[in-house]
């Protein structure tokens, strides 16, 4: 190594960051991992009592946390969760554009609220955040993490709104970063695959689900939101720095096993 060597670390000390979706499930675990990682969060949610208990138990285990209610698909209230953000943590470093939900329905039939919906809360939430942050990050050389999926990759049953969604969510990180790296701001996103344990996937918990999971998946267990948080947190690390427009998957390896399913 030379001796100008900068080393990087994935501590988020003196970082300020906004997890949007973070009342329960993955969002949660991403305010948890940051404020284990020295940030002070800002944990958004619709639902207000969800909001709260993740700041509590943020607040419990020794973080700062304050609570920021409202819709962030929208581009009025999404801005002004981001501006109450700001003014609670006194600026931005980071914005973890995590929220998301599934409706299901086969495309023939699928009604167009539905696909609305869907679309406003995974793709548009992302760019109405990131756009009100923008300013902030810009002074903060900050970064933007976006929750995507491993159905963006690969198109599965009876949820073609939802995969149409995360993969224009994939895309739109690109964009981003390549809009926004000349400001000094990076952009990646993370591609989960099957999380057990949310809301979201309430079900998947149930052992007989658990029992067809489990074997189709290399590392053989679906994944928790902890596994995922951690990588929110690298991304918007110094560790990671010199990396941006890009979705990593974090799917126990489901999304390299296609092979395995050919009789
Ligand atoms: N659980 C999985 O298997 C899985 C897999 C891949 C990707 N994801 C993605 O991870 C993200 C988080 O999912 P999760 O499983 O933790 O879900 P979750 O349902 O447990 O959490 C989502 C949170 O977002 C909140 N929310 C919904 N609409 C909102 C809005 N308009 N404004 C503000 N908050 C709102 C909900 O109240 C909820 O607390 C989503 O983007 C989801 O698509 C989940």
């Amino acid at each position: 190594m030379s001796g100008s060597t900068t080393i990087a670390t994935m501590s988020l000390e003196g970082g300020r960051v906004l997890v949007t979706g973070a009342g329960s499930g993955i969002g949660a675990a991403i305010a948890h991992h940051a404020a284990a990682a020295g940030a002070q969060v800002a944990v958004n949610d619709i639902d207000a009592s969800r909001a709260e208990e993740t700041c509590a138990s943020v607040r419990d285990a020794g973080g700062i946390a304050h609570a920021i209610v409202g819709d962030v698909s929208e581009p009025g209230p999404a801005r002004a969760v981001v501006e109450s953000a700001i003014e609670a943590l006194g600026g931005l470093t980071g914005l973890a554009n995590n929220v998301g939900l599934v409706r299901g329905g086969a495309l023939e039939t699928l009604a167009a609220d539905t696909w609305r919906e869907v679309f406003r809360i995974d793709v548009d939430s992302a760019l109405w955040c990131s756009q009100a942050a923008l300013a902030s990050l810009r002074n903060s050389n900050g970064a933007i993490v976006n929750t995507s999926s491993l159905v963006a990759y690969f198109a599965a049953p009876g949820a073609g709104a939802y995969n149409a969604a995360k993969a224009a969510l994939s895309s739109l990180t690109e964009q981003m970063a390549l809009e926004w790296g000349p400001s000094g701001i990076r952009v990646n996103g993370i591609a989960p695959g099957l999380v057990s344990g949310t809301n979201f996937s309430a079900s998947s918990t149930d052992a007989a689900v658990q029992a067809r999971r489990q074997p189709v998946v290399p590392l053989r267990r679906t994944g928790r939101a902890d596994d995922i948080a951690p990588v929110v947190v690298f991304l918007l690390s110094d560790a990671a720095r010199y990396m941006t427009g890009q979705v990593l998957r974090i799917d126990g390896g489901l999304g390299i096993a296609l092979q395995t399913f050919i009789p």
